[in-house]
């Protein structure tokens, strides 16, 4: 099964602050081989130049291993769609994959999951990797119907997809209210949905479910992460907070590769 460990630095840094913080992961990754994929998501300004930097080997010619990923797409091709950005222009520049359906986009954009179904429909028909985002409000987990909400976002987004389609998908579930506000699902919470969601990517792909990795997000840092990550279910993160510091993100990369790759 693969780890990832994804950084979504959402609408922070600017070019400057954008380049260094690349370049401390990307010189950390050259020299430390690891089976974790890295993933870096930087705002779409920044993109072209950190796919020329993650691919730039070290004084000692050591190639990095990150993979930089957009934080949203259009669903459509290309068309009159001002202030858009398109999957085809994303391959164009080596983008590699997209998060999609963000809690935050689904909350302040009005992302339907039937939109963001279309969007991970075009990141597949271009090879992009889509990170698909679900999870519940905090209403939602207090009311107890968080299964309902989670199963009805995946089916309604991945639904059509054949199994081959849904072995290039990598889930991320991130319950909103964990969300940049500190609070973390317990293992316990966490390890449940998780196993819940494999539970319906079977309904979905059959066994290919098993090798579909399903991330965690909202709030995971060093200091909580080697519980999480050490969850069966559970194949990686999907940082914020903790992304924008490399200093964090290596360490998080570092745990999970400790966790799921004891020697
Ligand atoms: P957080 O964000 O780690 O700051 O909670 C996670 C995310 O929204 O992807």
């Amino acid at each position: 099964m693969r780890t990832i460990v994804a950084g979504n630095w959402k609408m922070h840094t600017d070019a400057g602050g954008a380049m260094a913080l690349l370049g401390e992961l990307a010189d950390w990754s050259a020299a430390n081989p690891t089976a974790v994929e890295l993933v870096v998501a930087p705002p779409f300004p920044f993109l072209a130049a950190a796919v020329q930097r993650a691919a730039q080997p070290d004084a000692m010619g050591r190639k990095p291993a990150i993979l930089i990923a957009a934080q949203n797409c259009h669903e459509q091709e290309q068309g009159a769609f001002t202030g858009e950005v398109s999957v085809p222009m994303l391959r164009s520049l080596g983008v590699g994959a997209c998060i999609v359906g963000h809690s935050e986009r689904r909350q302040y954009f009005g992302e339907t999951d039937e939109a963001v179904g279309r969007k991970v429909a075009m990141l597949l028909k271009h090879g992009l990797q889509p990170i698909y985002c679900c999870g519940e409000q905090r209403q939602e987990r207090e009311a107890g119907t968080h299964r309902e909400t989670v199963a009805r976002q995946m089916h309604a987004a991945l639904g059509a997809l054949t199994p081959m389609e849904l072995a290039r998908v990598v889930v991320a579930y991130e319950p909103v209210w964990a969300i940049g506000t500190g609070l973390t699902a317990t293992p316990d919470q966490a390890q449940e949905m998780h196993a819940f969601i494999r539970g319906e990517l079977r309904k979905l792909a059959g066994e290919g479910a098993e090798s579909i990795p399903i991330l965690y997000g909202g709030s995971c840092k060093p200091d909580n992460a080697e519980g999480l990550f050490a969850l069966n279910d559970i194949n990686g993160g999907l940082i914020g907070g903790a992304a924008l510091q490399a200093a964090s993100f290596i360490e998080l990369v570092r745990i999970a590769g400790t966790v799921k790759y004891p020697r």
